[in-house]
């Protein structure tokens, strides 16, 4: 990958926020490398823009090192200017609960971890030299669940977004020595595959009245890695329609 164009990478970007954060940066001419357990819609590889969707499990740790290997190999030499770490699971037991304390396989748990932990932190680790060399910027998707006792989420969701939080506020410790920014965004409740119907009984409780669309996070996010947040690392912005204020 060469030229002048930004580039950024997107986990997640087959459906739902992270569909939407990567056609954000393409519509704002950057160059996206995305990934997903499925291939992105046909038509979205017709943006020449759109420079590689690399079908990876990120929830598998060899697998994701691939994905870092072949999205490297990609950007060559040039620089990374942005990694949003988006891909994330919120997983309910084999009788439809969200995954508890008191119910559940515990190894379920591990699996949370796996991608919405651990995934984040392998890539921020394998991207660190290509961010370094575009002083680029670090995006994490964490949740409001990780702040307060969600209705729905589930603690091993919940306590794998806590983490996240708390590993931004690291990474944005550790990688600002390379020049690379880390912060979070943390959604409320946002109309995807994600959520389901009982979602709806939330929406009084959202002081802006409505549910968030995945184009709400998208702009956030690519606000965050633009040149007016550059001396802005280690917060987290909530895009809750203020919902995380009670
Ligand atoms: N929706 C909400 O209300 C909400 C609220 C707070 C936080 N969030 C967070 O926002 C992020 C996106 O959520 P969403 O609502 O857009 O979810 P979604 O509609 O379920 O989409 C999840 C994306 O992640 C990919 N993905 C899932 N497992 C993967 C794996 N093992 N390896 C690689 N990619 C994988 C999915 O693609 P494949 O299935 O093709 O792999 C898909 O592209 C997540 O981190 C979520 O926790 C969402």
């Amino acid at each position: 990958m060469s030229g002048d164009t930004r580039a950024v990478v997107v986990t997640g970007a087959s459906r739902g926020i992270g569909h939407a954060i990567a056609r954000r940066f393409l519509a704002e001419g950057w160059r996206v490398i995305t990934c997903a357990r499925a291939d992105v819609p046909k038509e979205c590889m017709m943006d020449r823009n759109w420079a590689s969707h690399i079908v990876a499990d990120l929830a598998d740790p060899d697998s994701a090192q691939s994905f870092v290997a072949e999205a490297n190999a990609i950007l060559g030499e040039a620089p990374l200017h942005a990694l949003i770490n988006n891909a994330g699971v919120s997983p309910k037991t084999p009788y439809r609960e969200r995954l508890g304390v008191l119910n559940g396989p515990i190894d379920g748990w591990k699996d949370v971890f796996e991608l919405n932990f651990f995934a984040p932190l392998r890539l921020a680790r394998g991207f660190a030299s290509a961010l370094h060399r575009g002083k680029g910027a670090i995006v994490n998707i964490t949740s409001i669940a990780g702040h307060y006792v969600h209705p729905f989420a589930g603690s091993a969701y919940s306590t794998s977004k806590a983490a996240l939080s708390g590993l931004t506020r690291e990474m944005a410790a550790e990688m600002a020595q390379l020049g690379v920014r880390v912060n979070a965004v943390a959604p409320g409740e946002i109309r995807t595959a994600m959520i389901s119907p009982e979602y709806e009984a939330l929406v009084p409780r959202i002081p802006l009245e409505r549910m968030g669309t995945p184009e709400d996070v998208a702009g956030t996010v690519f606000r965050l890695c633009g040149d007016d947040f550059a001396y802005v690392t280690g917060s987290e912005v909530f895009v809750t329609g203020g919902q995380h204020l009670y």
